[in-house]
């Protein structure tokens, strides 16, 4: 059987990719542009957009990774689904976030519903918010100014680390596990707020890392500095409402039961990353 990772490059995609074993199993990763990457398994043209390169890319697929990516609207993902399971893909593991069950709005409940419906074996990982989040979007804070600047006031949140979500994504792909379920919201051992996460940091970078609990129009004003888009920003400035409003300090076991192991601390994480955290 070979396994498709769409989203390859990304944060999770990677972490599947480095965790299926291309020696045992065929691993085919589906990129935009294969000529801009260079993963150590085979690499497909493959988006989400362009239903052309489906076909190449799902060719022998008998699992597939899902992801959500920005900019893509959700029907497109479903429509990959479906031309997926006819060609005869059996299992699809879908990288969804965290709330989806409480908040059917969200473009990731409607793609968990439409995988719910289809005839294949079907995994939602309800992904808590991910450490390398700091090690990307808010490094650049953390390196410069000693700062973990978001603001999501004193609420807290679940911190997992990518490269887990990652691991159970790919032992549900080869069919290592299974969930009783058709969804699982993954966590990473304890809910902190940005506080004690710098806590965490200062102490492990041993150099002292502030939370300065930042208005929301400070944050936009600094990330429009930096360049970023006004619907990134926004996008960005939701999601810390919704930390603010006490909606991601959810904790589960999931991890520690799908893996056999806990999950990875933020001390681990920050440890692991040190590199890109040093001014
Ligand atoms: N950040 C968090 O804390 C968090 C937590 C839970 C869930 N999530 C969800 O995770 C998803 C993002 O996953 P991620 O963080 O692993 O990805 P990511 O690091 O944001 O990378 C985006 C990936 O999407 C791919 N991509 C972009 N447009 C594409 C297209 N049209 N067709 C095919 N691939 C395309 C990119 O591939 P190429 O450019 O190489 O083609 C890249 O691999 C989102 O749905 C987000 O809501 C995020």
């Amino acid at each position: 059987m070979t396994v498709l990772v769409t989203g390859a490059t990304g944060t999770v995609g990677s972490a599947v990719v480095t965790e299926l074993n291309p020696t045992e199993l065929p691993v085919r990763a589906g990129v935009r542009d294969p000529t801009a990457t260079s993963l150590s398994v085979e690499t497909v043209t493959f988006d989400y957009t362009k239903p052309e390169t489906w076909g190449d890319a799902l060719d022998g697929v008998e699992a597939v990774f899902l992801m959500f990516p920005p900019g893509v609207t959700p029907g497109r993902v479903t429509d990959f689904a479906d031309a997926a399971v006819r060609t005869g893909v059996e299992r699809l593991v879908f990288l969804s976030v965290l709330g989806a069950d409480k908040l059917p709005v969200l473009p990731h409940r409607r793609i968990e519903r439409h995988l719910e419906r289809l005839d294949a074996e079907t995994a939602a990982l309800r992904a808590a918010y991910f450490m390398q989040n700091l090690s990307g979007i808010h490094s650049p804070e953390i390196r410069e100014r000693g700062e973990l600047f978001v603001p999501a006031g004193e609420g807290r949140l679940g911190f997992v680390d990518a490269r887990d979500v990652g691991v159970v994504a790919a032992r549900l792909l080869t069919g290592e596990r299974r969930l009783d379920r058709p969804a699982v919201t993954l966590t990473g051992p304890t809910a902190l707020n940005f506080e004690e996460a710098a806590t965490v940091f200062s102490a492990e970078l041993d150099r002292e890392i502030t939370c300065p609990n930042p208005s929301r129009r400070a944050v936009a004003r600094r990330m429009r500095d930096r360049g970023l888009s006004a619907g990134f920003i926004l996008f960005m400035l939701a999601e810390y409402q919704a930390t603010r409003f006490g909606l991601t300090a959810r904790i589960t076991d999931a991890v520690a039961a799908l893996l056999g192991r806990e999950p990875r601390t933020l001390a681990q994480f920050v440890a692991d990353y040190r590199d890109q955290f040093r001014p």
